[in-house]
């Protein structure tokens, strides 16, 4: 099939257009082309999303047989790509985020039902996470409203894997690739979910190839912290190490962050407003192809990733060694 990815230089999207070009397809990737290149097999169109209307010029009638589209926070930028090719296209996937839900305190929701934000349809002016759940929201409307065919809304969780610029799982490998004594927030029995990035590729290309419609979440069954800690460890043949406990009282005490950001615990989300955050009833999304690899497995392509880009480096997500040291002696203290 004729595949056209808006994006394809970096991550998720660079996934899809890989996942494209070795299922034989002819990917066509528009996107500016400074995040990096395209994958071998794929053509870039050079587009600038932020160009006024004559922006998908470049793309003008072109014919797809499916469209990918991760537009991060512009919901203009989804109604301008709907206005240009959407005529012309058999099949359409919007990536909207889990960041949609205005609950994240009730365990069990699912993508049918499950209470959405406030739209906001122009680009906010901040990344909060409101601000990011209502441009998603306002751009999976704009896909209902405007694409007349099949269309595959699908809310990504945690994003894991090689590629990832966030920082945040590919903490947990490259820390227990050091063994030790590793910081750890409890209760490890907190329910996590995340996709690898490969699986998530793998299900858009596959919704083109097969006409899929819906609004499905892609997140893995929830699984115990712990487990999803221990599964990272072996993934990544972690030397000896030892996980120490922390709670989340002396954690916020001690101003870690949760979730993501300098000074934080990745997959950490506190709180009772957060108990349902990564415990979604995702069976609707099995039923409909989605395909989960073991941990071990994303862990290891992670591992490698880390190692690419240097264990010792800045981190965007985690804690630095220094941190984490001055916090395992305050605990034993
Ligand atoms: N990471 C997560 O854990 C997570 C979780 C939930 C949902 N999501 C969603 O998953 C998707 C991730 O997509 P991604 O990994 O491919 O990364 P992304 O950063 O969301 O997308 C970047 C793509 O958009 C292109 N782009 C950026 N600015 C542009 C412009 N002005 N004009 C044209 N193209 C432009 C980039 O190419 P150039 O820079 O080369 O132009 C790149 O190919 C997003 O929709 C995100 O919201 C992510």
């Amino acid at each position: 099939m004729r595949l056209l990815v808006l994006g394809g230089t970096v991550f998720l999207s660079r996934a899809v257009a890989e996942v494209g070009v070795r299922r034989g397809h002819d990917v066509v990737c528009a996107a500016r082309g400074t995040s990096g290149p395209v994958p071998d097999g794929a053509t870039l169109v050079a587009v600038d999303r932020d160009g006024g209307e004559a922006a998908l010029e470049p793309l003008a009638g072109e014919e797809f047989d499916a469209v990918v589209d991760v537009a991060t926070m512009d919901p203009e930028w989804v109604r301008a790509a709907l206005a240009a090719v959407g005529g012309r296209a058999g099949h359409w996937t919007f990536v909207s985020s889990m960041s949609v839900y205005a609950d994240h305190g009730t365990p069990g929701q699912n993508a049918a039902t499950a209470r959405l934000l406030p739209p906001v349809h122009r680009r906010p002016p901040e990344l909060t996470p409101d601000a990011y759940g209502g441009a998603k929201v306002a751009s999976e409307q704009a896909v209902t409203e405007l694409f007349d065919g099949p269309a595959f809304l699908v809310r990504p969780g945690l994003i894991v894997g090689a590629g990832d610029t966030s920082d945040r799982y590919g903490y947990w490998p490259a820390r227990l690739s050091r063994g030790g004594r590793v910081l750890v927030p409890t209760p490890l029995s907190a329910p996590t979910q995340f996709v690898d990035v490969l699986d998530l590729a793998e299900w858009i290309v596959d919704a083109g190839e097969r006409r899929l419609a819906g609004t499905f979440d892609a997140v893995c069954e929830p699984l115990p912290l712990g487990e999803v800690l221990a599964a990272t460890a072996d993934g990544g043949r972690a030397p000896e190490h030892e996980l120490v406990p922390a709670s989340p009282e002396f954690l916020e005490k001690h101003e870690v962050k949760p979730w993501s950001g300098t000074r934080s615990l990745p997959l950490w989300t506190p709180g009772p407003e957060y108990e349902g955050f990564m415990a979604h009833d995702v069976s609707a999304s099995y039923a409909a192809g989605m395909r989960t690899r073991p941990i071990a497995e994303s862990a290891a392509s992670t591992l490698e990733h880390e190692r690419a880009l240097g264990l010792d480096r800045e981190r965007r997500a985690g804690l630095s060694a220094d941190e984490e040291a001055e916090l395992l002696a305050e605990l034993d203290a």
